[in-house]
């Protein structure tokens, strides 16, 4: 072969190899975050964690976002394991009859090999997906018809090669008990580096923060639940995160004849200012005891809340024979 002949062979070699990795491009149906999985931490269970990290992933695209999520907002990781693993044929969206579009089309629950043993622990879910046809996979139905009733809120979260979240999420939520809260789902760009990850994952504990101190706090006086409305101050947001994060109990004493004073055990944030307390009104006293008045008076405190459905002798009878123990606790608790 001279040597004309011999670079028109490379070149059309070249122009042929450039043509099958082209193809092959085209062909690839899934792919992956650039992420190198052994890099990420491994997230070990926790016995005492609120937040459960479950996902779903078939190309490790979702599992990398959601150990870099577990590992900085400390939550148990949770794969959602087909009890019939998906083969590279099953996921073919190009292919006619191809089982996930198939399991979309007839509505099916796909089994899962096994549950989160302690649901009952967890009070937030982080659920990852990725986009299958425009929707979630129908895998995730079958896990949320697991949960039933539950005080949990969850913040979906999907990858995709590039369509949005679209009603993925909205069409989940009808599947839930109507005491599951749902937040709009996010999508995670494909190409997330581990730093973008992180990132993503640290706005997430701000967005987990404000779901537990927007609930309600309810308050009971030995067995009776009284109705309180809470000052919108950092003294009641901190007292509402501790709540969350496990129900107070203090045990209160009688004092002066007019409340009752219990050590909560820890500083909370003081606002004092010279009041003159009436029935049902509650306080922060010297920044670390709870105050719960049956009767008046005038002191620095800071305010944190006040007892609407108990009239005076209602409070006098709940607090004025005898010492009680009071429980703080955040809805679905
Ligand atoms: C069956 C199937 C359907 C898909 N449908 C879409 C789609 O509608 N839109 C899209 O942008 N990506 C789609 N993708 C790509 C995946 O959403 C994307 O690669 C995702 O990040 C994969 O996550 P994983 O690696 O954790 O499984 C589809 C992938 C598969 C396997």
């Amino acid at each position: 072969m001279n040597r004309g002949k011999m670079t028109a062979a490379v070149l059309l070699a070249m122009l042929l190899t450039l043509f099958v990795l082209c193809a092959c491009a085209d062909d690839i149906i899934v792919s992956s975050a650039t992420l190198d999985l052994d890099r990420l931490p491994q997230v070990q269970a926790r016995e005492d964690s609120h937040i459960l990290v479950a996902y779903f992933s078939t190309n490790d695209t979702i599992r990398a976002v959601a150990m870099a999520a577990a590992d900085v907002l400390e939550g148990d990781l949770f794969e959602i394991v087909p009890a019939e693993s998906y083969s590279e044929e099953d996921l073919n969206y190009r292919m006619p009859g191809n089982r996930a579009g198939e399991e979309q089309r007839r509505n099916a629950r796909p089994e899962i090999v096994f549950l989160p043993e302690h649901m009952e622990q967890y009070d937030t879910i982080l659920l990852g997906y990725p986009i299958w046809g425009g929707h979630a996979p129908n895998i995730l139905y079958t896990f949320l018809e697991s949960i039933g009733p539950k005080h949990v809120t969850i913040l979906p979260f999907c990858t995709s090669n590039m369509t949005g979240p679209g009603t993925s999420a909205v069409n989940m939520q009808t599947v839930t008990d109507a005491s599951v809260t749902w937040l709009p789902a996010e999508r995670i760009a494909n190409h997330a580096t581990e730093d973008d990850l992180r990132a993503w994952a640290q706005s997430l504990v701000t967005k987990v923060t404000d779901v537990k101190e927007s609930g309600e706090m309810q308050l009971k006086i030995g067995d009776t639940e009284v109705s309180v409305v809470w000052e919108d101050n950092d003294a009641v947001r901190e007292l509402k995160r501790m709540a969350a994060e496990q129900q107070l109990s203090v045990e209160m004493s009688m004092y002066g004849g007019f409340e009752q004073v219990g050590p909560l055990g820890v500083s909370l944030p003081r606002d004092d200012h010279q009041i003159t307390t009436v029935s049902g009104d509650i306080v922060l006293y010297s920044g670390n005891q709870i105050v719960i008045f049956y009767g008046s008076n005038a002191w620095a405190y800071t305010r944190l809340g006040h007892i609407e459905d108990q009239t005076p002798s209602d409070m006098r009878k709940l607090l004025g024979d005898r010492d009680v123990t009071i429980t703080l606790r955040m809805d679905g608790q």
